[in-house]
C-alpha cells in the first residue's frame, strides 16, 4: 500500500488546530463536532476510495464519518486505493471541553478488513508494552498479571504504574491493583492514549486495566502493531438487543479473546494522533498568533515506522518567525 503517513497526519492535526479552539469553552459536543467536520473535510482531499469502518456511529445517528461512510477524493474512480480508516475525532471531548489534559485526535488506516468492525460497546481491556508482550492473561488475577509485568520490567511490583479510567464499575480492580502494591494513575478519560503511553518507553506507564470503549481498543491495536505492543481484549455484552446487534455485525462469538492482531490485522497499518491539550505523550496545539504547533506521532507497521511529530503552520505574515521548541 502506498505510505498514506502524511496524509494521515495533516487530518488529525487539522483536527486538533480546529477543536482545540474550542478547548475549555465547555461543549463537549461543539469540539467533537469541530473535530469531525475538519476530519471529514481533509479525507476528501486525499486520493483514496476510503470506507469508515469505526467512527461517529450508524449512519441514522451521525452526519459524518459514519460507518459506511465513503471518504477521499477516489471514490468510486478506477485503480483508486482501497482504504479502511478508522477515527475517533477527539478522543477525551470532556477533556477538550474543560481544558484539561490528554485529548488527541486519532485515525487509523489499513488495506481493506485491516481493521475489526468493532460494535460501539465496552471492551475489558489490558494493554502492556513490548517488554511484558506474551506475559499477561486477560482471564488472570491482577496480582498475578501485575507480578509477570514487573518479573518482564525487571522491577518490583511497587514500581509499576497502571492507568485505569475512574469509573464505579472499576472499584473492584482498583481495589486488586492496590492489594497487590502496584501505582495507579486514575483518569477522567482518554484510555486509547494511556494505551499508546504504555507502549513508549519513558513515559512512566506500565500498563493499562480495564473496560472502555471498544472502538477505542481497535485505534490502540493498531498503534501498539506498529509499537510491538500488546493489547488483550473481550467484549462486554450489556443485553440481549446488544448481542443482537453484535450477531448482525457478524461477531458469532461474544465471548472472544481478541489479541492485537485479531483487533487489527491489516498488513499495511498506518496510525496518526496529536495532542489537543497537554498529555503524557504530547504538547497540546499551541496558538502563537503568526501560526500554530502541533505535536504528533504517525506510525506504520509494514515499513515499521514511528515518527514524532513537531509541526509548525505558519501564516503569510511579512514579520512571521519560527522558534526552535
Ligand atoms: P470520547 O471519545 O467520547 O471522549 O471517549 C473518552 C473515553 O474516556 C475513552 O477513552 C474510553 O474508552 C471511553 O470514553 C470510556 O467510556 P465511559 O466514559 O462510558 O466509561
Amino acid at each position: 500500500m502506498f505510505d498514506l503517513s502524511l496524509e494521515m497526519l495533516r487530518v488529525v492535526e487539522e483536527a486538533a488546530i480546529a477543536c482545540a479552539r474550542t478547548m475549555g469553552v465547555g461543549d463537549p459536543d461543539g469540539s467533537d463536532h469541530a473535530a469531525v467536520e475538519s476530519m471529514r473535510r481533509v479525507l476528501d482531499t486525499i486520493a483514496i476510495d476510503g470506507t469508515i469502518v469505526i467512527g461517529e456511529g450508524e449512519r441514522d445517528k451521525a452526519p459524518m464519518l459514519y460507518i459506511g461512510e465513503k471518504v477521499g477524493s477516489g471514490v468510486g474512480a478506477e485503480g483508486a486505493m482501497q482504504v479502511d480508516i478508522a477515527v475517533d475525532p477527539l478522543e477525551g471531548t470532556n477533556l477538550c471541553a474543560t481544558g484539561a489534559g490528554g485529548a488527541i485526535t486519532v485515525l487509523a488506516a489499513s488495506e481493506r478488513h485491516g481493521l475489526l468492525h468493532a460494535p460501539d460497546c465496552y471492551m475489558e481491556k489490558i494493554v502492556v508494552g513490548p517488554q511484558a508482550k506474551g506475559a499477561v492473561d486477560l482471564d488472570a488475577p491482577v496480582k498475578q498479571n501485575l507480578k509477570a509485568i514487573a518479573r518482564r520490567l525487571q522491577r518490583g511490583v511497587d514500581e509499576l504504574v497502571v492507568v485505569v479510567l475512574d469509573r464505579p464499575r472499576h472499584r473492584k480492580l482498583i481495589a486488586d491493583i492496590r492489594e497487590a502494591g502496584a501505582r495507579i494513575r486514575l483518569i477522567s478519560d482518554g484510555d486509547l492514549s494511556a494505551g499508546i503511553a504504555a507502549a513508549v518507553a519513558g513515559t512512566g506507564v506500565q500498563a493499562v486495566m480495564g473496560s472502555g470503549g471498544a472502538p477505542e481498543g481497535v485505534l490502540l491495536a493498531a498503534a501498539l502493531r506498529c509499537l510491538n505492543g500488546e493489547i488483550l481484549g473481550r467484549l462486554v455484552v450489556k443485553d440481549a438487543a446488544q448481542k443482537e446487534r453484535m450477531q448482525q455485525m457478524g461477531i458469532t462469538d461474544v465471548d472472544k479473546l481478541y489479541r492485537t492482531e485479531d483487533l487489527a490485522p491489516g498488513r499495511h497499518l498506518v496510525f496518526a494522533a496529536t495532542g489537543v491539550t497537554d498529555g503524557n505523550l504530547f504538547n497540546g496545539v499551541r496558538f502563537t498568533g503568526d501560526g500554530s504547533r502541533t505535536q504528533s506521532i504517525v506510525m506504520t507497521s509494514a515499513p515499521p515506522t514511528v515518527r514524532f511529530i513537531d509541526t509548525v503552520r505558519l501564516e503569510n505574515k511579512p514579520d512571521v518567525k519560527v522558534r526552535f521548541r
